[in-house]
C-alpha cells in the first residue's frame, strides 16, 4: 500500500482504476505524449497499457501517485511515479505527466520532491534515474531542479540520475 502525501499547494494519493478515465484523458493531449513513447494512438492498447500499470503489483513503497490541488481536491491533475524501470527494473525511475492547462506552475517538481524524499528516506534506493526526451526541455528542467545529474543517453532518452551521495 502506498502512502499518501501533502506538500504546500498538493494532495498525492495512490493512483487507482478511479483515476483511469482521467489518465487516459490526459494521455490523449498530443502535446502530453509528445516526448512520450506509448501506445497513445491505439486506444484499446492504451486503455490495457494503463490498466496493467495501475494494477500492478509493485514492489513496496513504489507505484504511482495521482496529484489534485489542496484548493480542488477533486479534480485530476497528473501523476508522478516511482517504479522499476519500464516496470521491469533494475533502476528505479522516477516520472511526471500532468494535464497541460497545470503546467507551468511548479506543480510537477513539488510532487516530484515528496516523492524523491520518500524513495531515498522510506524506501532506501541508492538512486533514482529518469530517461527523458532530448527536446523535453520543461521535464529536464524539473529533473535538474530535484538535482538530478545527466548521464549520456540510454535508449534513445537523456538519462538523469539523483543518488544518495548527491543529497549530502
Ligand atoms: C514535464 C511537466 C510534468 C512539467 O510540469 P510543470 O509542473 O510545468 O513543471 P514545473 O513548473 O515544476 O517545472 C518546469 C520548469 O521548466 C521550465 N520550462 C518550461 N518549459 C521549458 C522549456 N521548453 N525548456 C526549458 N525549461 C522549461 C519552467 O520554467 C520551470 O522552471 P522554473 O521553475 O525554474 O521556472 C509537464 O510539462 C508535462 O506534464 N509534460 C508532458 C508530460 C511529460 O513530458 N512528462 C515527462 C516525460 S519524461
Amino acid at each position: 500500500m502506498l502512502p499518501f502525501f501533502e506538500s504546500p499547494r498538493l494532495y498525492l494519493r495512490p493512483r487507482t482504476l478511479a483515476d483511469l478515465d482521467d489518465c487516459i484523458a490526459m494521455d490523449r493531449d498530443p502535446e502530453v505524449t509528445r516526448y512520450v513513447d506509448g501506445p497513445w494512438h491505439d486506444a484499446d492498447a492504451h486503455r490495457r497499457f494503463v490498466v496493467d500499470r495501475i494494477t500492478r503489483a509493485y514492489p513496496d513503497g513504489l507505484g504511482y501517485w495521482s496529484i489534485v490541488e489542496r484548493v480542488a481536491p477533486a479534480r485530476f491533475v497528473g501523476w508522478v511515479l516511482l517504479i522499476p524501470e519500464d516496470a521491469r527494473g533494475p533502476e528505479i525511475e522516477i516520472g511526471w505527466r500532468l494535464v497541460r492547462d497545470a503546467w507551468g506552475r511548479g506543480i510537477a517538481s513539488e510532487a516530484a520532491r515528496i516523492v524523491v524524499a520518500h524513495a531515498f528516506g522510506t524506501v532506501g534506493v541508492e538512486s533514482v534515474i529518469a530517461g527523458i526526451a532530448e527536446g523535453n526541455g520543461a521535464s529536464q528542467h524539473v529533473a535538474e531542479k530535484l538535482g538530478m545529474k545527466r548521464e549520456g543517453m540510454a535508449n534513445g532518452y537523456v538519462r538523469f540520475r539523483l543518488s544518495r551521495d548527491d543529497l549530502c
